[in-house]
Parts: C-alpha cells; sequence; structure tokens
C-alpha cells in the first residue's frame, strides 16, 4: 500500500525550487497576479481516500481543464455526432493555433484545444439549458464542492484580451461549424475558462474518468465505461497540447493541463491526481507541476504503462 500523504510530502520538498523558474501567464492581465510561489498537489483514490499538501485547498483559474468537462457534457448530450465536426488527432501546434483550421477547413484536431473546446462550447449553448449553469452544477457534483466557482474578472480579462480565440471561432464560422454567434460561443468559452477550484476539488473531480465513468460516491453512472475510456485516450494524446508527447514519456498517464497553472491526470481503477504551481514552461503546462507528477508516478510506480 502506498503511503500517498508521505509521497506527496516528499514531492513538494523537491519542486518548491521550480516554482519560481517558469513564466506565469500574463496573456490574460488577471492571471498575472498569481504569486508564482503556490503549490498544491492533492490525490484523490477510488476507495475514497484524499491526501493534500501544500495550497492544495486554495482556488485557482483552472482555464483549459474545463475542456473535460465540456467534452464530457457534450458527449452526453449528442454521443459520436460530436466527432463529424471535430477531429481526435494532437495538433502538433500550441493551443491557440490558427494554422491548420484553415487548411483542414474548419475541422478543429481535436477537442481539447481551444477551436475544438469552441465547437463543443458551440454543442452545449444549443442543447436548450442555461449552459453556463449546467457546467457549474455539474462541476460542482463531480468534486461534491458547492464552492466550486467562476471569476468573471478573469472571464472580462480574457474577452478583452481574446484576439486569437476571436480569430479560432470567426474560421470556425466561415467554415459553418458554429451553428451560433460567434461572441455567444466565446462568452460561455470564457465562462468556462475562468472555473475556480481547487486541487483537491480537481483530483475529487476526475475520479468518475478513472472508474470506467461512474462517479465512486454516488454510482451515477456520468458517462459509459467506453465514452470514459475514449476522453482518457484523448487526454493522454493532446491533453498537454505539442508537449502530449514529452509529457507522456515523462509522467505515463492521461491529463490536463490549463494556463493557470493546474495539471490533472487519471490513473484508472485507482485514483485521480491534481497539482497548481502558476508558473508555466514554453509549451504553457505548469513547470514544477509536471516535474511533481512525474515524481508522482516514478515514486508510486503507478502509471497506465
Ligand atoms: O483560450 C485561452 O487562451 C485560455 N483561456 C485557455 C488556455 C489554456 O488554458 C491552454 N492551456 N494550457
Amino acid at each position: 500500500m502506498v503511503n500517498f500523504q508521505a509521497v506527496l510530502d516528499n514531492i513538494a520538498d523537491e519542486v518548491r525550487p521550480l516554482t519560481t523558474q517558469g513564466k506565469v501567464a500574463d496573456y490574460i492581465p488577471m492571471l498575472a497576479r498569481v504569486p508564482a510561489d503556490k503549490f498544491g498537489m492533492a490525490v484523490a483514490t477510488l476507495d475514497g481516500g484524499i491526501y493534500r499538501v501544500g495550497d492544495a485547498e486554495e482556488h485557482f483559474s483552472i482555464q483549459s481543464i474545463s475542456k473535460v468537462y465540456t467534452l464530457t457534457l457534450a458527449l452526453k448530450a449528442i454521443g459520436d455526432a460530436l466527432w463529424e465536426r471535430v477531429g481526435r488527432e494532437p495538433s502538433g501546434s500550441a493551443f491557440n493555433s490558427l494554422v491548420q483550421l484553415e487548411s483542414e477547413r474548419g475541422i478543429p484536431r481535436n477537442p481539447l484545444i481551444n477551436a475544438g473546446a469552441h465547437v463543443v462550447a458551440d454543442v452545449l449553448i444549443g442543447q436548450g439549458l442555461d449552459a453556463r449553469a449546467q457546467l457549474l452544477d455539474f462541476v460542482r457534483r463531480r468534486s461534491d464542492d458547492p464552492s466550486v466557482g467562476d471569476d468573471p474578472e478573469v472571464a472580462h480579462s480574457e474577452s478583452l484580451t481574446g484576439f486569437r480565440n476571436r480569430a479560432l471561432a470567426n474560421f470556425l464560422k466561415s467554415f459553418g461549424n458554429l451553428d451560433h454567434e460567434v461572441e455567444a460561443v466565446l462568452d460561455f468559452y470564457f465562462y468556462q475558462c475562468s472555473l475556480t477550484m481547487s486541487c483537491a476539488d480537481l483530483a475529487r473531480g476526475f475520479l468518475f474518468l478513472a472508474n470506467r465513468g461512474i462517479c465512486p460516491w454516488t454510482g451515477e453512472p456520468v458517462l459509459t465505461p467506453s465514452q470514459a475510456k475514449r476522453i482518457g485516450a484523448l487526454m493522454l494524446t493532446c491533453g498537454t497540447y505539442d508537449a502530449a508527447g514529452d509529457f507522456a514519456y515523462a509522467v505515463g498517464i492521461p491529463a490536463k493541463s490549463g494556463v493557470g497553472g493546474g495539471i490533472v491526470g487519471i490513473i484508472p481503477n485507482q485514483l485521480a491526481v491534481a497539482v497548481w504551481s502558476p508558473a508555466l514552461n514554453a509549451k504553457g503546462n505548469s513547470l514544477a507541476g509536471t516535474a511533481a507528477l512525474e515524481l508522482f508516478t516514478t515514486q508510486t510506480g503507478m502509471s497506465v504503462f
């Protein structure tokens, strides 16, 4: 039996010096104010265990990690029809790159890059419900924490500087791959990026993906086992953008990162693990967070390989 608490304590000591080596995202001004020396990590196990270290209970901006939640909701809503509008290949490009979208005629490579998430957002706002409220309620239920929230200042700041997202969404619209107006899609997209929650919330909140789609404490089937398998596969191949190969090599688990410095990963049938350290590496993934997850899989001997 792994002593998760001892592993987390050890990792925190080891990676703390790395927390100031990357660069906190500043292209969204409201993200730039987060101190680089924050570090938190949490593990949630399928048997109900939760282990924390550092700032594991502090809320932060989950940014692109939200793309896994929205993908989950879109698959629940329309199933495999989603794949008529978005692909499942790693992009090998930055998360906000415009190039492929033009040459591939408005079909984003995958749902975990920005353009793919815009298509997913378009699906969700077309379901005839209050998409924002539905997403927030879903994320709260997955984490079992009603304090999961959103940060309107971050969403507004991102909208003011969202030139590339506007360009991507306009490309999608020009190719007929958005049903709704560009600004309506972006409004929801900026909202999802502004969700705030803690490492402990994220670790609990991804357990259903480690549990064949079933929420471990309620028994609710959130996704079918097959859908959960497919989301795990997409996280492994596309969840850390153009660093996905290096990340899989170093860490060895499906994971999703965000420019707020969070990364959450799953080990099927065992656990979910989340880390937060705001300073990013050149590919936009948390520098100390990536190192912490590599240490975690190495020290516990647990991965998908
Ligand atoms: O679209 C954006 O620029 C951000 N709100 C989300 C990007 C993000 O988190 C990508 N992550 N690594």
